[in-house]
């Protein structure tokens, strides 16, 4: 009896062996790399018939191919008008030292080609609430941002004037990233930090938290890019991302287009990953958006 009972059990270890091994193999490539989401939009308010930018999230300071080329390439292939940053380029928590090389260098050669404008996230609000935790840091990465000639929008709006569109980037302060329970931002809230938003002009909303979307909403962009939310890590169809950085599961916002009253808010997956390194069918992404002033 014992002679059957043997084999049978090394075929139930041995397959259990191999399961686990491809779902890690699964998460590795799932994990790897990133795919060109394309969204278009029809906006009657843009000065000229179209207008094509490229969108990133999230990069926390990672690579795809040397320096970033995979990256570079992607850009390079759809030749927008602008590249839009919806916040957290650099990854400030989890790590023993703070490292900004990578997208340092990744931004760089892209001011070289394009104009770019920069919202940041919370993980550049932390570098500038906790000197003590990253004493100098902020101010560098700021230098380094200006000697490089992008627009680092904070509570500031920079027009684009041939294209009819104005582009807000604003820094939300780290209570309106509360953990598990929202702080929600009051209604007046972009007016005061932002002005008034010119209803005559295409509006773009860097807002990197995508979780106050209704709130942005009251403001009436026209669209809102955010992140943030890395896609909910791990993507369950139907259900979407099971988890947010505010710790709650299956967040209403994970990526994707969300609509509401007159705005719609392009959420982005991100770019990178930080202290989780993984994803499952939520593949990093880069967006591209054309907006069309008619239907052509
Ligand atoms: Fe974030």
């Amino acid at each position: 009896m014992q002679d059957i009972i043997a084999p049978v059990q090394t075929a139930y270890v041995v397959g259990g062996l191999i399961l686990i091994l491809m779902i890690i193999v699964f998460v590795y490539f799932e994990s790897k790399g990133f795919r060109v989401v394309r969204y278009t939009f029809i906006n009657e308010k843009l000065k000229k018939s179209s207008y094509r930018f490229v969108m990133i999230s999230d990069m926390h300071n990672c690579v795809h191919g040397h320096d970033n080329k995979e990256v570079l390439d992607a850009i390079d292939e759809v030749k927008p008008d602008a590249v839009f940053l919806a916040g957290d380029m650099i990854t400030s928590s989890m790590e023993p030292k703070f490292e900004e090389d990578n997208v340092l260098k990744f931004l760089s050669a892209v001011s070289l080609k394009y104009p770019v404008y920069y919202g940041i996230g919370n993980h550049e609000e932390k570098l500038r609430r906790c000197p003590e935790s990253f004493p100098g840091v902020y101010d560098h990465y700021c230098k380094e941002l200006n000697k490089l000639g992008l627009r680092l929008l904070i509570n500031e709006k920079v027009s684009i004037e041939d294209a009819g569109i104005d582009v807000y980037g604003l820094d939300l302060e780290h209570e309106y990233y509360r953990k598990l329970k929202t702080k929600w931002i009051p209604n007046d809230y972009l007016e005061k930090k932002l002005g008034k938003n010119d209803r005559n002009r295409v509006s773009i909303l860097l807002a990197h938290n995508p979780e106050q979307f209704d709130k942005y909403a009251l403001w009436k962009p026209d669209y809102v890019l955010s992140g943030h939310v890395h896609g909910g890590i791990v993507n369950i169809p139907p259900f979407g991302g099971v988890i947010s950085p505010q710790l709650k599961l299956f967040p209403k916002y994970d990526a994707g287009l969300f609509y509401k009253d007159d705005s719609v808010m392009i959420l982005s997956r991100g770019l990178g990953t930080h202290s989780i390194p993984v994803r499952v069918l939520n593949k990093a992404e880069l967006i591209v958006v054309d907006i069309h002033k008619e239907v052509s």
